[in-house]
């Protein structure tokens, strides 16, 4: 089938390459001239594992362009642009609406237009009115890939949601979408079809499910923190428990990137325009749990070093998870920033989040006091303290023993509780983990 997929970030050109994959010949179009040149020249723009792979595995079937127009002639159009946090914590909808005010002109009778950016229930509703009068069909297939995972997660996806219009016109979209993802199907992945509010809400609910289970055992770090207990103890004794399950249990600095922090948010704006805030006020919660995990680092630092001021500190992790280079939200660099602020004199260093936080740092008129690299040991050199922020494999696999030598003093704060502690204190440091003293 001929594809169009509008939006080509990290959802959408890794589904314009899967789509790829599974034999389809596929456009992929984006604002953006320098995304696009560099993805057309089959260099991935962001760090994703196995996603170079797959572009330059499936360059004859791919083109990226800018011009909205080339959609026109395909049959499928992919609807995967960003829907950032608004000032005040809504979803800002311009990318959106954008795409589906391009991409009218150029849709044919029987086109079906397909959403998959994460968008405030009602949407699907409201664009589905643009986009009938042209003889296309709307529907919503929300994407739940994971960043570090997104190729395995869109080629192989757990379950597929189908948000489609009543009556033929859904059986007509299911059909085509069915036939699409042929492949995937093959492999017996559960399909739920569903109406538009549904699919908008599953999408929301999954992400403030997941949300809910980190900040759940951020707050059982809390206690443990000012009883004595140990929380990753607690979080493997509960988890063994299938109801309750092991994974997203672990507590730490919590959440970021670009999906949980805003999606959460956005949900809570839109319930309250709804008239229903009071059903997810507890999300507030949540959020607020999440922020303060960051300032338990910092005040951690604080009751070891005392004041700040002058203090050098290193900070291994920049990006809001490992095997990603994305800043978005990231509680690691927020850390570090706030470090900076209090007049620390702080390196962080990231296998691949250093670039992207180059910039950031600048624009922050941080630069003097917070430095980037991708040398993690050359960060530590001379440190007071070491924080870990992210769990990057390279980190947690370090020698305690020979990061011991290049510091000033012998302390670690492990903010993803994902070190040997015992390693680290029989190497002569101080530990601090989260939740578990
Ligand atoms: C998330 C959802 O998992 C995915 O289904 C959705 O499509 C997009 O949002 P992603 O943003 O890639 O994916 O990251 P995820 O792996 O969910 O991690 C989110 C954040 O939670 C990271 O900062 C991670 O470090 C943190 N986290 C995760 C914890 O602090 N503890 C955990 O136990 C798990």
């Amino acid at each position: 089938m001929k594809i169009s997929v509008i939006g080509c970030g990290y959802l959408g050109a890794v589904h314009a390459a899967s789509m790829a994959e599974l034999g389809h010949e596929v456009i992929g179009i984006d604002v953006d001239p320098a995304r696009i040149e560099s993805l057309q020249q089959g260099i991935a723009p962001f760090h994703e594992p196995g996603f170079d792979a797959l572009l330059k595995k499936n360059a004859s079937r791919l083109t990226f362009i800018t011009d909205m127009s080339a959609a026109a002639g395909a049959s499928v159009h992919f609807v995967a642009v960003g829907t950032p946090q608004a000032a005040d914590g809504s979803a800002d909808m311009t990318y959106v609406n954008g795409a589906i005010e391009g991409l009218l002109p150029y849709l044919a009778e029987g086109d079906l237009v397909v959403g998959k950016s994460t968008v405030p229930v009602g949407t699907a509703e409201r664009l589905s009115e643009l986009v009938t009068p042209t003889g296309a069909i709307l529907m919503w297939n929300p994407e739940f890939l994971r960043e570090g995972f997104a190729v395995e997660d869109t080629l192989s996806p757990d379950r597929l949601v189908y948000g489609v219009p009543e009556g033929t016109d859904g059986d007509t979209a299911t059909a085509a979408l069915d036939q699409v993802y042929a492949e995937i199907l093959a492999k017996d992945t559960p399909r739920l079809v569903m109406n538009f509010a549904t699919a908008e809400l599953v999408k929301v609910a999954a992400n403030s499910f997941l949300a809910t289970k980190i900040s759940f055992i951020n707050a059982m770090a809390e206690i443990a923190d000012v009883t004595g207990a140990n929380v990753t103890q607690l979080a493997d004794a509960i988890g063994y428990d299938t109801r309750i399950g092991r994974r997203f249990l672990n507590a730490g600095i919590g959440f970021g990137g670009g999906c949980l922090p805003k999606d959460i948010r956005g949900f809570v704006a839109r319930a309250e325009e709804l008239g229903v805030g009071e059903a997810l006020s507890f999300l507030k919660d949540v959020d607020d749990i999440n922020l303060r995990r960051r300032a338990r680092v910092v005040d951690v630092l604080a009751e070891e070093l005392g004041d700040l001021s002058g203090k050098t500190i290193a900070v291994w992790g920049i990006s809001f998870k490992p095997d990603s280079d994305d800043i978005r939200d990231s509680p690691a660099l927020d850390i570090a920033e706030t470090l900076a602020r209090s007049g620390a004199k702080v390196v962080s260093a990231d296998p691949e989040g250093w670039k992207p936080a180059q910039a950031r740092v600048e624009r922050a008129g941080l630069s003097a006091s917070l430095t980037t690299t991708s040398d993690h040991r050359a960060a530590t050199t001379g440190a007071d303290a070491l924080v870990i922020a992210t769990e990057w494999n390279v980190f947690q696999n370090e020698d305690a023993t020979a990061i011991g030598e290049l510091m000033a003093q012998k302390l670690v704060v492990d903010g993803r509780n994902c070190l040997d502690a015992d390693a680290w204190k029989a190497a002569g440091f101080r530990y601090r983990g989260m939740g578990r003293a």
